[in-house]
This record gives structure tokens, C-alpha cells and sequence, in this order.
């Protein structure tokens, strides 16, 4: 197995960085559409055999150093209780909000072999299949995260019901978190023991946070997951925080092995900033991949550079690939991360 992504998640020597990118299976490739032609999103999550071949996928075809299973931070909140839509021109939807105390009383942390059994299945059924390949990334959604869907009903902008809940209804946002947190600790537990050799974190929306609130609201429930995890598991974590430049230095003491990064904030000055203390995944604008060759090698050269004297490298996209990218200029993005980063001799 190619365990290049493992090594330089522990900060150990690599011959090359190794390179995934973050919704690597999905709408931009053609052989994925095929798939998706067949099933609903949720049913594709739910059959472990085709969430197996769409997670193989990317590795076949662009030549990734890891695989991520294929699911969605949303998935475990069903059995939570709440229900969940996912609407082709909307996203994901949940009709029933939760915003009251009844709403976060009658949710329940589901036991994840019994009730969330097809993801570890996919991910059993992924370790027989990618052997001789790559590892496998498990993960989940952070806590503060998946509140917002949970609080928002879907996708936002403003954020107000979440908001409004920890300023003015602190104790039940707390209970909510709690609620979150012990289910996503079970969860990824249940994961790394079905298999998955790495766990990243998504803090897809905490961006939208000041600083001090990120402190109060939503970093504690991650630290709590990484301790928890700590004590079952010596798979790498990862923790990426989306637009959350502004929070580098706390989400530095969240106990992760790796800090995923967007592009906003350039790689060296990551670098200065996390002291050596985790390695770093990141960070070309997913967009940049629309760039003709010459540049985007200058991109990711550059990056590259930056990121010398980082404790470990693990090259990405700063966000998830989008579906608008013609395949092929993923492909010539790996090859040429492996390419410029090949370590000689
Ligand atoms: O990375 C991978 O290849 C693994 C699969 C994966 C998906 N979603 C598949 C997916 C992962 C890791 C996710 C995580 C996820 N899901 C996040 C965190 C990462 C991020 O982008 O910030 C979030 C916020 C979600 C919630 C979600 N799921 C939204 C907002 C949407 C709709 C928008 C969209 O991109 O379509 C989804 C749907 C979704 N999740 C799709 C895929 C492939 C598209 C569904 C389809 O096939 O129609």
C-alpha cells in the first residue's frame, strides 16, 4: 500500500507530498454521474457496494494518495431523529428545524453498528478493495457544523437561528452540542475500529464565527471528539476549518494531528503560525484548477514552497472540488504535486 498520506499526516520523511482532494467522488467525474443516474444521494450513501465503487473512483482515475469514503457530514442526524431531504437545486433540507428545547430533548445518540451499520460496511468492504492501493479517510461533520444544519433547516447565509440560540438560549445550544458531540465521538470511534485509517473533521461553516466565539461555541466540542478519540484510536486526525484563517492559533490547541486549510491564508505564513506543533493540509483555491498548465504548476509550486518547513504536507484543494471542473484538470494537478514534489536521491 502507498502509505505516503499517513506518513506525512505523522510528520515523518515522504519521497513525494502526497495529494487528495476534498469531494473527490462526485459530480464533476462522468463515471460517478453514471452511478448517481441510478439512486437517489441518500440511497448511494446507504448501498455499501456502489458508496464503495464511487470512493474508488478517484483513486483509479486521478491517482490520489487516499481515499475518502463516500457519505456526507449530514448522514448520522438521521437517526438522531432528524429528517433529512436532500433537494437536487436546494441542497440538503431539514424540515423540521430544531430551535426549542422539546426539538434537542427528542433527539437521540444512535448506536452507530446497529443504526449506521451500511458506513461501516462501506468502509469494511473498502479495506478488502483498496489493499494494495491507498489508505482510507473516515470522517464526520464538526459539532458547531452540523448544528447550523440542524438549527437552520438547511444551508445559510446569516446564520441568524444559530446565532440567535447561543446568545439568547445558551444552555440549550450547549445541550444541543453535547447531544452532537457524543453521537460524532461515537461515530468516528465506530469508524477507525471498522477500518478507517485517518478521521478528518469538517467545520464547514465556523468561518462565520469571531474568534471568541469560536473559542466558547465551537472549538471545545471538537477538543472533546480529539481527547475522546485519543484514548480508542492512534489513527491521525484532521481538523479543517473552513474560512478560518482568524482561527488558526486555537484550532492549533484542538488536539488534531493535521489542520486542513483554505486558501485565504498562504501556507507559509500556516507554517509561522502552527510552530511546528501539527502538520498541514492544503491549499489551492478549487477554482485555480480552471487555470491553463503553466500557471497552475506556478500555483502549486508555490504552495509547495511555502509549505517547506511545515511538520508535514498533505497538498489539497482549500475547499471541496466543484462540478464544473473538467476531470482531466484534477488529473494533471496530482501528477503534477508529485511531480515538483519529488524529493531526489
Ligand atoms: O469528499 C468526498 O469525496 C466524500 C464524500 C463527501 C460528500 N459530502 C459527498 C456529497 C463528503 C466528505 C461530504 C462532506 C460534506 N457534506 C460537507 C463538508 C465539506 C464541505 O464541502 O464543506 C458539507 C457541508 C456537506 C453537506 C452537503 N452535502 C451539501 C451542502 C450538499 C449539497 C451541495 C452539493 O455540493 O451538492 C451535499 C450533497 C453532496 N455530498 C453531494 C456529494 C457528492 C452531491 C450530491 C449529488 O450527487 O447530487
Amino acid at each position: 500500500m502507498n502509505t505516503t498520506f499517513l506518513q506525512a499526516c505523522r510528520g515523518e520523511k515522504v519521497a513525494y507530498t502526497p495529494v487528495w482532494l476534498m469531494r473527490q467522488a462526485g459530480r464533476y467525474l462522468p463515471e460517478y454521474q453514471q452511478v448517481r443516474a441510478k439512486v437517489s444521494f441518500l440511497g448511494l450513501c446507504k448501498t455499501p457496494e456502489l458508496a464503495a465503487e464511487v470512493t474508488i473512483q478517484p483513486v483509479d482515475i486521478l491517482g490520489v494518495d487516499a481515499a475518502i469514503l463516500f457519505s456526507d457530514i449530514l448522514v448520522p442526524l438521521e437517526p438522531m431523529g432528524a429528517a433529512l431531504e436532500f433537494h437536487e437545486s436546494r441542497g440538503p433540507v431539514f424540515p423540521h428545524p430544531v430551535r426549542d428545547e422539546a426539538a434537542v430533548s427528542r433527539l437521540r445518540v444512535p448506536e452507530p453498528e446497529a443504526e449506521l451499520g451500511f458506513v461501516m460496511d462501506t468502509i469494511r468492504l473498502l479495506r478488502r478493495e483498496l489493499a494494495a492501493k491507498v489508505p482510507l479517510i473516515g470522517f464526520s461533520g464538526a459539532p458547531f457544523t452540523l448544528a447550523t444544519y440542524l438549527i437552520e433547516g438547511g444551508s445559510s447565509k446569516s446564520f441568524l437561528y444559530t446565532k440567535k440560540m447561543m446568545y439568547t438560549a445558551p444552555e440549550l445550544y450547549h445541550k444541543l452540542l453535547v447531544k452532537i458531540t457524543d453521537c460524532t465521538v461515537r461515530y468516528l470511534k465506530a469508524q477507525a475500529a471498522a477500518g478507517a485509517q485517518a478521521l478528518q473533521i469538517f467545520d464547514s461553516w465556523v468561518g462565520v464565527l469571531a474568534p471568541c466565539d469560536f473559542a466558547q461555541f465551537a472549538l471545545p466540542y471538537v477538543k472533546t471528539i480529539i481527547a475522546e478519540l485519543k484514548k480508542a484510536t492512534d489513527v491521525p486526525i484532521i481538523y479543517f476549518a473552513n474560512n478560518g484563517a482568524t482561527l488558526v492559533d486555537l484550532s492549533v490547541e484542538s488536539g488534531a494531528d493535521v489542520l486542513g486549510l483554505d486558501w485565504r491564508l498562504p501556507l507559509d505564513e500556516a507554517v509561522r503560525r502552527v510552530d511546528g506543533k501539527v502538520a498541514l493540509q492544503g491549499n489551492l483555491d478549487p477554482l485555480a484548477l480552471l487555470l491553463p498548465h503553466a500557471r497552475m504548476e506556478e500555483r502549486i509550486g508555490r504552495i509547495l514552497r511555502q509549505a517547506k518547513g511545515a511538520r508535514g504536507h498533505i497538498f489539497n484543494l482549500g475547499h471541496g472540488i466543484l462540478p464544473e471542473i473538467p476531470p482531466e484538470q484534477a488529473k494533471f494537478m496530482v501528477e503534477a504535486v508529485h511531480r515538483l514534489s519529488a524529493r531526489k536521491g
